[in-house]
């Protein structure tokens, strides 16, 4: 019985020790230690043994037990940690592996343009409107004082939804509409797109940029305008730049210049750029008409103002050397470089 006992815990101590996972481990557990396990069955056999010699034998097997059960315990915690270590190791991440980057987006030229126009007419204490692009023709053309048969009404030219209704040709729109709901002092931008029957160019599009400013209060002169527009223009182009004012004619200023900043090319020469002039036009402006003022319920021999228009996308191309189909056609090679 006691070699029987002793081979048995060896045999087995031999197994625990080759038991590579758990499931084997639980297995040989149980065919020895089990109901009907190996030693299990010896401790059933200890009833046929001589009285004499059942304490000993019973001793002898409780004993094998103890150290089996140790033995196993032993295995299981060595193969727990070994199979927790290795789900960890498969399971790992690298997080320092390389990957490309994506690409990282940039804002469009034009957007970058009209932020940097808004930015500085802000810090002068302006304030930024906007106003719809589906206009009525009175706020497009009545109440800036542009008769029925101007020319920029002809359906050539505007693009009309119908009688009444039709895509504003021009953010001036805005003037009105701040007039009408602000009292003066006004000191208001306002960007937004408009529409002209146009087909695309280099120069022209069916659908551009402008905008809009405007400066009503008491004893506001051309000096303003003037004065505002050179900073501007200093800031913009250069600290040398200079303007010039042009005699013009808009239905809804009065008098009406248009206003040309030294080429930032040829600073003057004449180059490609300014046609041989010299000059650029960068926007139209002029003092705010007497019939706007009033058709605004504002009393114009005690106010004044002054207004002005400019094209967004004339001014980014004259910064960036663009022109209107690049600006449009939004090819990612030409938009990659304003990052
Ligand atoms: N609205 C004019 C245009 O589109 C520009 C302008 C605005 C002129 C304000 C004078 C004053 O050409």
């Amino acid at each position: 019985m006691k070699q029987q006992i002793e081979k048995l815990t060896a045999s087995c101590i031999r197994q625990i020790k080759a038991a590579s996972t758990r499931k084997v481990l639980t297995d040989i557990k149980v065919g020895v230690l089990g109901k009907s396990g190996e030693l299990t069955a010896l401790l059933r056999n200890l009833k046929d043994l001589p009285c004499e010699q059942r304490p000993e034998a019973g001793k002898l097997v409780n004993e094998a037990r103890e150290k089996l059960e140790a033995a196993f315990a032993e295995k299981f915690e060595v193969l727990h940690k070994e199979e927790v270590a290795a789900k960890l190791a498969s399971e790992r991440i690298d997080i320092t592996i390389d990957r490309p980057y994506h690409d990282v987006g940039c804002l469009h030229p034009l957007n970058k343009v009209k932020n940097e126009i808004v930015d500085f007419f802000v810090s002068l204490g302006f304030i930024v409107t906007d106003s719809p692009e589906i206009e009525t023709d009175y706020y497009n053309f009545e109440a800036l004082n542009t008769p029925a048969d101007h020319p920029a009404r002809d359906v050539q030219d505007t693009f009309y939804i119908n009688d009444h209704i039709l895509l504003r040709s021009q953010t001036s729109t805005g003037q009105i509409r701040t007039m009408e709901k602000v009292k003066p002092p006004i000191k208001m931008i306002s960007p937004g797109r408009v529409y002209r029957a146009d087909d695309l160019d280099a120069t022209h599009s069916p659908m551009f940029h402008q905008i809009e400013g405007l400066v009503v209060d008491k004893h506001i002169t051309m000096c303003d305008l003037k004065g505002i527009l050179d900073m501007f223009a200093k800031h913009f182009f250069d600290e040398k730049c200079k303007t010039r004012f042009r005699p013009s004619y808009f239905p809804f200023t009065e008098p009406s210049v248009e206003v040309d900043v030294s080429c930032n090319h040829c600073h003057g020469s004449g180059c490609r750029v300014c046609k041989g002039t010299g000059w650029i036009e960068i926007l139209g402006a002029g003092m705010v008409n007497r019939n706007v003022l009033t058709n605004c319920g504002i009393n114009p021999d005690e106010y004044t103002g002054f207004a002005f228009g400019m094209g967004l996308e004339r001014i980014t191309n004259i910064i960036y050397k663009t022109d209107m189909r690049a600006i449009f056609e939004n090819d990612i090679r030409f938009l990659k470089q304003f990052k």
